[in-house]
């Protein structure tokens, strides 16, 4: 993970770096540092902490310079302290670079440096980058001002694995070099300035004109130029792309924290999500031209996804076993790409990725494309890595997410997800068009039933004040409410601390219930009318047994004797979960803040996992 920014230009760099850095911090947050270039000499602050620390170091009101790099990192060689943070100086502190990434043949890198005199003062795997750039600097002959370009190029060739990198150098004062394979890096463009980010909310507040760089791309940018090189320095052009993102989307606005600000916008993102894909007669996706005959010739569609984005698509699993009759598997991304999954022609692999950018899922996603399958991205992010890999694309349009713990990315890519499940029934015609017309006219009442939810949250934040302090919790639930009850248990994982389980409730007699003893709070979602029976049932097993149990279920759906119920608004079960996943996001957050923890910035925790 970690994120990167950088600056060249006119301005003062490091009140830039820092805000940048801000905005990154759900990439990394256990050391920060900067590096800028003073009267002829690279200065570097950095330390274990924040970057709200970074902002108060020693030294850091002091830096003028207006070429700067700086990164916010998540440990992965070398733990969090000063000589570990980035940026990390050659030997001879000529050059200053700072990495996101890993970097997998470190180990020999380290050693062939080391057998030429080079010394290490961190145990990362990044600070080998500076000095190899030094060493092939110093290897070449020709004194001309490609010489570090040239260097950067043949250390990048050297690296395997993946990096985004800065680098500042005292050879080239008034230039930076940046390079990218398999983590993700764009550059904004403004007047006589440019901005590095590894991704655009960070930058969106100077510039709405931005380059994607894509992998094996070397860029040399000074204050008013900005080159394009291949891995071979073969100068190109690259197009510029255009960001409606209003910067204001990446503030928290009035809230107390990011999460919170993202669960009240999901009727908006869901809004932007379905736009006007339901509008005419037949749903339109833009980006999305599946033939009936390619639909037919399918025996099999693949979910594959990671986290959240992977609990989305088990909610919509339902949607396309009935609606297009084709068998359907839900697998986590890092267990498909090793496994060696069936896939052919006839296979159709569908990734989902809020980011874009993580890795198992754009491995997976390549896996699929090298056995002969479509594959179909859905994603938040335009222009990530994973929509250059993937056949199709198609966006959530929820706007930036910043908050670690997913909230309104979750629901934007189950409804996304159904409603290309329908698109492929009305082209595979297995199904009753009046059953699509009912679920259409369902799914555009979302937006407000979850605003109705999000006016009563009193009761949700009551029976959290009641339960914060305990060790263990259970979910449960059948069908789609088992779904999106394994996303609950997540949300209350990442953010509070507290151990969960999500079981499906008829699972309960064959094990959980020897856990089940007085005071053990339970968790219990039943929105489906067809098995509300069967899960009162085992709601009252678990109440016997002592179990404090707090129920969500629809409004049509009868309670009695029930304690505590949140009761939500009457939908179609295959998209019940975007309503009932909205209590639980509330339950883990109001949780999270009577522990007096961190709501955006878990431990242990980041939003875009971009190593394996
Ligand atoms: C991390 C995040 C999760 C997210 C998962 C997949 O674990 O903390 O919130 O669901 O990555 O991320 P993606 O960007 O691929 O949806």
């Amino acid at each position: 993970m970690c994120g990167i920014v950088g600056y060249i230009g006119y301005k003062k760099a490091t009140p830039i770096l820092i805000n940048g850095l801000l905005r990154l911090e759900y990439r990394g947050y256990d050391s920060a540092g900067i590096a800028t270039i003073e009267n002829n000499e690279i200065v570097v602050i950095k330390n274990k902490g924040r970057v709200n620390t970074l902002a108060n170091l020693d030294g850091i009101d002091k830096l003028e310079g207006t070429v700067g790099i700086a990164h916010t990192r998540w440990a992965t060689h070398g733990k969090p302290s000063k000589e570990n943070s980035h940026p990390h100086l050659d030997n001879s502190k000529s050059i200053a670079v700072v990495h996101n990434g890993i970097i997998e043949n470190y180990h020999e890198l380290k050693k062939f440096l080391t057998e030429k005199g080079y010394k290490f003062l961190s145990t990362t795997d990044s600070e080998v980058i500076p000095n190899l750039i030094h060493y092939y600097f110093n290897q070449d002959s020709k004194n001309d001002e490609n010489r570090l370009l040239r260097a950067v190029k043949n250390t990048c060739k050297d690296l395997k694995g993946s990096y985004a990198i800065e680098i500042l150098s005292i050879y080239n004062k008034d230039k930076m070099i940046v390079a990218r394979k398999d983590s993700p890096l764009v550059i904004g463009r403004g007047l006589k300035e440019s901005y590095i980010a590894s991704d655009i909310p960070a930058i969106l507040s100077y510039t709405k004109d931005f380059y994607l760089l894509d992998d094996n791309e070397i860029v040399e940018l000074s204050k008013d130029k900005i080159k394009f090189y291949n891995n071979e320095l073969e100068e190109f052009e690259k197009p510029i792309k255009s960001i409606e993102w209003g910067a204001i989307s990446v503030e928290k606005d009035g809230y107390e924290d990011f999460m919170l600000k993202e669960i009240n916008e999901q009727p908006r993102a869901i809004r932007e999500t379905v736009g006007a894909k339901l509008d005419n007669g037949k749903i339109e996706i833009e980006g999305l031209e599946f033939s009936k005959e390619y639909l037919e010739s399918l025996n099999k569609i693949y979910i594959v996804a990671c986290g959240t984005a992977m609990h989305a698509g088990l909610v919509a699993k339902s949607t396309f076993e009935k609606f297009c009759k084709i068998p359907v598997e839900v697998d986590i991304a890092s267990e498909f790409r090793y496994r060696d999954p069936l896939i052919d022609e006839k296979t159709l692999c569908i990734y989902i990725s809020q980011s874009g950018e993580t890795a198992d899922t754009i491995a997976a996603l390549k896996l699929a494309k090298s056995k002969g399958a479509k594959t179909l991205a859905i994603t938040n992010v335009i222009g990530s890595s994973i929509t250059r890999e993937a056949d199709y694309s198609i966006y959530t349009h929820a706007g930036p997410e910043i908050a670690v713990a997913s909230t309104k990315a979750y629901t934007s890519q189950v409804v996304l997800l159904i409603i290309v499940g329908m698109y492929f029934a009305e082209k595979l015609e297995r199904i009753d068009v009046s059953i699509l017309k009912n679920l259409k006219s369902d799914i555009l009442k979302l937006p407000s039933q979850i605003e109705e939810i999000l006016k009563s949250t009193n009761q949700i934040q009551e029976f959290a004040r009641k339960v914060y302090k305990e060790k263990d919790m259970f979910f449960l639930g059948r069908g789609t409410d088992y779904a999106v009850s394994l996303e609950g248990s997540l949300k209350l994982k990442e953010i509070s601390y507290i151990h969960s389980e999500s079981y499906a409730a008829g699972e309960l007699k064959h094990g959980p219930i020897a856990l089940i003893e007085n005071g053990v709070t339970v968790v219990a979602t039943m929105t489906n009318p067809d098995l509300v029976e069967k899960s009162i049932s085992n709601i009252q097993e678990v109440v016997t047994r002592g179990a404090k149990v707090f129920v969500i279920t629809s409004e049509d759906i009868k309670n009695d004797g029930l304690s505590w119920v949140i009761k939500i608004p009457k939908t179609n079960t295959l998209i019940s979960p975007i309503l009932s996943v909205i209590p639980m996001q509330l339950f883990a957050y109001y949780i999270s803040k009577e522990k007096g923890l961190d709501v955006d910035k878990p431990r242990n925790l980041a939003k875009s996992v971009t190593v394996e």
